[in-house]
């Protein structure tokens, strides 16, 4: 059968984009939630799938391997270097957004969850059967479940209960050849590599079975604004030394930002934010926060009791009285250019790193330093159980975060070069040997495979500072699940060689 042919024979099926179709530019536009490439001379796909079923996707391996096309998946495309939708050889793009049901069994507390769906579906599919459960993962609501459980995931309940892969007890995958498998038959090894070991390596995972987890009918948050001033400063030293230790129904993180305004005094101004969710009333989170951390002078006024699901809504963005279904809007909030980079930090950082970031924070438009702190359940966690490794001893991940509106290579690599900068700066303050990175805040500068077959060898380089000594055990998986090297990519685990 020539491409043309079986692209007919899949046409029929109304799950098959070409180029030229509406359809085809509208799915290509949506996949793009960093549209800093949308211009770019990069390959566009071959042809767009859009399976409604498992063996929809195996039609499109099947014969994107009988035509020696590359394959890029996309769940919910956050993908930060793009890669769930770019291409430097001819490809062709699933999209799983037809593939998104959610299922909640209460009684198992468990749901099996498509990987098309986003955070935001499940969450909202979860609080539709309870108000009592829940689910560890991120903050953003249309990040997609496929990208995020395979490289990680984690948000507000980290600390409680670790991340959304080590909550994951199954999966439906499919490997290159288009068999189905599930944990017993794909078995631990790979079972394991899937839970962490970034998209796109292995094969398509179509669906996961989770744990959900259990939290209080009421939770109180609360975000607490601070000049990056002297004061400003030491409350951020203070809570790097208390936030890793809180208890672990207490999670607070820092952004310290800058984002012109419509003032001066805005302009000029850098800001760190205290955004917390603590699991309980806030009759018992203020004695709490009086007893470990109470230079920030937490009030009951500063707080807001809300159900789990609401915090959600807070902790995206919205408003905790806003309807729940704004989490099932599948387009991201403040869509915008974008680049990242991230660190973990093992020691507290010193009052003087943070004078030091103030001034290039503000030379631009839109800046983030995000710090989430760990420990908790984090700390008990081996370093091995998935291939995600930074646990113990990690006492925060940081996020540096660029946006900007204008277009052009030009304007990117202006930004690029600033966080290129930033990064530098943090160094002497952040872990090292390897400075660890983390796979779902992707960045091609740490390294990437260069070509089809990038060795092992080769690629330790940046797959250390994902996966420190995990990375080897992972290569190994990828040469028995994958050892055509089919499932590839620039930062693709390499066959162990
Ligand atoms: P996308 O579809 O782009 O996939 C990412 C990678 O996984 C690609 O390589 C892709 O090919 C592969 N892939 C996708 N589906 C697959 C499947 N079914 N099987 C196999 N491989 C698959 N992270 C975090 O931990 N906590 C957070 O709070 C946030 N918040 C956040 C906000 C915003 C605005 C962005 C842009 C990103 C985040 N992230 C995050 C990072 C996020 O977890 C990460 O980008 C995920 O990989 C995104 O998953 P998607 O499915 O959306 O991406």
């Amino acid at each position: 059968m020539s491409i043309h042919s079986s692209a007919g024979y899949i046409k029929s099926f109304k799950y098959l984009h070409t180029p030229g179709s509406t359809s085809y530019s509208n799915l290509l536009q949506s996949a793009h939630q960093n549209p800093r490439w949308l211009n770019s001379s990069s390959l566009k796909p071959r042809f767009i799938v859009t399976p409604y079923s498992a063996d929809e996707v195996r039609v499109a391996i099947i014969c994107s391997r009988k035509h020696n096309l590359q394959i890029r998946v996309k769940s919910g495309g956050h993908d930060y270097e793009g890669l769930s939708y770019l291409s430097k050889t001819p490809f062709v793009m699933i999209d799983l957004i037809n593939l998104r049901s959610i299922s909640v069994n209460l009684e198992e507390e468990t749901a099996w969850v498509q990987s098309g769906a986003t955070l935001g579906e499940l969450y909202y599919g979860i609080a539709q059967k309870s108000r009592v459960h829940g689910f560890p993962a991120g903050l953003c609501p249309s990040v997609g479940v496929g990208g995020h459980f395979s490289g990680g995931g984690f948000g507000t309940l980290v600390r409680n209960h670790g991340l959304a892969a080590d909550n994951v007890i199954d999966a439906y995958f499919m490997d290159a050849n288009g068999d189905i498998l599930d944990r017993e038959s794909m078995g631990e090894d790979l079972f394991w590599a899937i839970r962490g070991g970034g998209g796109g390596s292995f094969g398509i995972v179509i669906a996961w079975k989770i744990k959900l987890v259990r939290v209080p009918p009421v939770v109180t948050v609360f975000t607490i604004h601070k000049k990056l001033d002297q004061e400003g400063i030491k409350l951020v030293h203070k809570w790097q030394h208390v936030a890793h230790k809180l208890p672990e129904d207490l999670f607070i993180r820092v952004v310290i930002q800058h984002l012109d305004g419509t003032s001066e005094a805005m302009n000029k101004t850098v800001e760190v934010l205290f955004n917390s969710l603590f699991l309980g009333p806030v009759k018992e989170l203020i004695p709490l926060m009086r007893k470990s951390f109470p230079e920030l002078g937490l009030l009951e006024e500063d707080c807001t009791q809300t159900s789990w699901i609401k915090s959600a809504l807070y902790f995206a963005g919205f408003e905790t009285g806003d309807k729940l279904e704004v989490l099932l809007d599948r387009t991201v909030q403040y869509k915008s250019n974008f680049k990242a980079k991230t660190d973990f930090a093992e020691n507290p950082i010193p009052e003087s790193a943070f004078q030091g970031i103030r001034d290039p924070l503000l030379q631009e438009q839109s800046a983030f330093v995000i710090m989430d702190p760990f420990g908790g359940k984090m700390e008990k966690i081996p370093e091995s159980e998935l291939p995600f490794p930074h646990r113990k001893g990690n006492l925060l991940n940081i996020q540096y975060l660029v946006k900007w509106s204008e277009d052009g290579d030009a304007e990117a690599k202006k930004h690029v070069d600033w966080i290129k900068m930033l990064y530098k700066y943090m160094k002497p303050y952040v872990s090292r040997s390897p400075r660890a990175a983390y796979i779902n805040y992707r960045d091609l500068d740490i390294g990437m495979n260069r070509r089809a077959n990038t060795s092992y060898s080769e690629a330790v380089i940046w797959g250390r500072k994902y996966f420190k000594g995990n990375f080897r055990r992972l290569a190994g998986v990828k040469m028995r699940a994958d050892p055509g090297n089919f499932f590839r990519h620039e930062q693709s685990i390499p066959l162990l060689s």
